[in-house]
């Protein structure tokens, strides 16, 4: 520690007449006991004492950190939310703050007492997050915050934020706001997702095209640029959407994240999620054209001399150890046929394109691990042999991570059944744009990326989780800040807590004061408060004429969507929101008809059932639903039919009712659903009602 004997002394007299002085003050404000400290994430132990220290108008601090990390903290205290200033050396400071050198890395011990608040830690980290902790607590209790002490420390080293900033493109400003956010719930990693098809978003010297070109396009939104053909233009269009960030930008990025103990791992997507590069270079696919080939030409030595110039600039401008490289979802569809590729495969013994992309992977890795870092990517870089050193990041659930663990290599959990932050969280009729699952803040919660039936050997190796915020149907970034918050508060408590102090309804609670104090400082998370939840009619049983009726199909419906079989439609239980929660049925490209017999004539007057349209999941409301009846299963009479009130190409979430109501008598009831024709369209409904 760099602090002279005589300054600490000073220090400790002023200490002890600062506390003669506060501790005649405590007892000036009360609580009844404390129900809990509000900190999110929750800390490992917290001991409540005996007082109450009243935070003054600003409150002085002093520390004995080294002028570096010094200098950092003074910077971030400058804009911390409490008002906080450096003791001047004939000053009391109430809050010490002590690098110790000892205990866990980024832990800390928060000790609040009538006298005043001392920070230990073993490193800057760990006293960054006691002043997180510090600044909620006060928050919490209104600035009189009752005597405690809190150990704590993260239960992984590896708690991230993923941005894809390609789909939409998100200035700096917007960034740096997510890192505030980041740091004050101790997320300490944020991965930049700076490249893929929808645009290029950072400037590399030695390919300028990339930012002229690439980085732009027409339209505004990533669904209006699908549906015209996803073409680039010149930066210099008069009608160009778009940008990227400048070096300078990055670099200032990386510092305000590094002030705040983030470090940025930036993304390079390849060799898919590559039309971007491949429409700018043609000559580094394997057809050589634009606006053909997704993937890079991995037969082409062209490609690794632009992969490894672009890394060249990456790692100049991040000193993150990570690079990560992506290696997801290669279509691998031009490679076979290519003369290149072939030519690769044959002189390298490779067995196929799984292999190729293999190459390619421990190519570059081998480029970094030789400059000092490594290499982090999709789990799709398993297939076809994964390269020595990397370090896995599991989105296809969580069998990818494990098998990595397994194997030796690191792993980052962030399967996209609880960490993709695209999913809807609240009721998908609300959005404007209804990405095709669904996922709330209680299921985030639920998650353990590391549960101790996995086995030592495999809990060892992984080293954290992360939220991913996929971007396609985010187009701005107050629809980002929605999407992100408060489940990242989520995925915060999940990286940290231990999971015997998880507790859902209270994490509740203090996520609904966190979401308030975002929306004062002019965020907007997703209103929490005013939470649907799960789809109303999923939560009770409807009893009608049909429930517990067989049912003939024609046809079946889908192996993959049978919910629980054939009584699934009159069981009495209504899907949720979430179309593969085994309650809804789908059928892929056809007409649907559904014979409910009742068992004997009876009289109806209703007639219904619901069909849900999400356009990103392929699947639209019937163009129309026929009701007809019939008292011998052979002749039915059409009682009538009800026309889609919504358009195929509505984006929105949609379940609708298709209701006949009349005066009917008769033993079978029948629903034909009429596809409305497009291909590679589902219909999916959940139960037939007969009243
Ligand atoms: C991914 O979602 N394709 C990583």
């Amino acid at each position: 520690m760099n602090i002279t004997r005589t300054k600490r002394t000073m220090k400790t007299i002023r200490l002890t007449v600062g506390c003669l002085l506060a501790a005649l003050l405590a007892g000036a404000c009360g609580h009844d006991a404390p129900s809990g400290p509000g900190i999110i994430p929750v800390p490992q132990s917290v001991e409540w004492g005996k007082g109450h220290f009243e935070m003054p108008d600003t409150l002085l601090y002093g520390d004995n950190l080294p002028a570096s990390e010094h200098d950092d903290l003074a910077a971030w205290c400058r804009t911390s939310p409490l008002p906080l200033r450096e003791a001047q050396s004939d000053e009391y400071a109430p809050l010490q703050l002590q690098r110790t050198g000892e205990g866990p890395a980024e832990g800390y011990r928060l000790e609040v007492s009538p006298a005043g608040v001392e920070i230990t830690a073993s490193d800057a980290a760990g006293l960054f997050y006691g002043l997180q902790s510090l600044c909620q607590l006060a928050e919490h209790y209104g600035g009189c915050i009752p005597a405690v002490r809190i150990d704590d420390a993260p239960r992984f080293g590896y708690r991230g934020y993923m941005l894809d900033v390609s789909r939409h493109f998100r200035d700096a400003e917007f960034v740096k706001s997510q890192l505030d956010l980041m740091a004050r719930y101790k997320l300490n990693r944020f991965h930049w997702h700076l490249t893929d098809g929808a645009g290029w978003r950072i400037e590399i010297r030695r390919y300028p095209e990339l930012t002229d070109f690439a980085a732009w396009r027409p339209e505004a939104t990533w669904s209006a640029w699908t549906a015209n053909g996803k073409r680039y233009c010149h930066r210099d269009d008069p009608a160009a959407q778009g940008g990227y960030y400048t070096q300078e930008e990055i670099r200032e990025v990386v510092e305000y994240a590094r002030q705040r103990h983030i470090t940025v791992i930036p993304e390079i997507e390849m060799p898919g999620h590559s039309e971007e590069v491949t429409s700018t270079y043609p000559g580094l696919s394997c057809s050589g054209r634009p606006y053909v080939d997704a993937d890079l030409c991995i037969g082409n030595e062209q490609t690794f001399a632009f992969v490894e110039g672009v890394l060249e600039e990456v790692m100049e401008l991040f000193p993150s150890e990570y690079i990560h490289i992506g290696g997801d979802e290669a279509t691998k569809r031009s490679w076979p046929d290519c003369p290149k590729s072939r030519e690769r495969m044959r002189r390298e013994g490779l067995a196929g394109v799984d292999e190729l992309q293999s190459y390619m992977i421990h190519r570059v890795e081998q480029f970094l691990n030789a400059r000092g870092r490594r290499l982090l990517g999709w789990d799709e870089i398993l297939q076809g042999g994964l390269a020595p050193n990397a370090t896995v990041m599991s989105w296809r659930g969580v069998s990818g991570g494990i098998e990595a663990a397994r194997a030796g290599h690191d792993a980052i959990m962030s399967p996209s059944d609880y960490c993709y932050l695209d999913y809807c969280q609240d009721d998908p009729r609300k959005m404007v744009e209804a990405p095709f699952a669904f996922l709330p803040l209680e299921r985030v919660y639920g998650y353990d990326p590391a549960p101790d039936s996995l086995g030592a050997e495999v809990t060892e190796r992984i080293l954290g989780v992360q939220g991913n915020l996929w971007c396609e149907h985010v187009p701005t970034a107050r629809d980002a800040e929605e999407h992100a918050w408060p489940r990242l508060l989520a995925v915060a408590e999940v990286g940290w807590s231990a999971p015997e102090r998880k507790d859902f309804a209270d994490f509740r609670t203090r996520a609904l004061e966190a979401v308030a104090w975002m929306q004062r400082r002019g965020h907007t998370p997703f209103d929490l408060e005013h939470e649907v939840g799960p789809r109303p009619e999923s939560l009770t049983p409807c009893r009608s004429l049909s429930t517990g009726c067989p049912v003939a199909y024609d046809p079946p419906c889908s192996e993959k969507y049978r919910a629980a079989g054939d009584g699934s439609l009159t069981d009495g239980l209504r899907g949720g929101w979430n179309y593969a929660d085994g309650r809804w049925q789908g059928w892929l490209d056809t007409d649907v008809a559904v014979t409910v017999d009742l068992g004997r004539v009876r009289p109806e007057k209703r007639l219904a059932a619901d069909f849900m349209q999400n356009y990103f999941a392929d699947i639209l409301l019937p163009e129309s639903v026929e009701f007809s009846v019939s008292d011998d299963g052979e002749e039915f009479r059409l009682l009538g039919s009800v026309a889609a009130p919504v358009a195929p190409d509505a984006l929105s979430g949609y379940y609708e009712t298709y209701a006949w109501e009349g005066d009917a008598s008769c033993r079978y009831v029948r629903l034909r659903a009429k596809h409305n024709g497009r291909p590679g369209k589902w219909i999916f409904t959940d139960e037939v009602v007969v009243e």
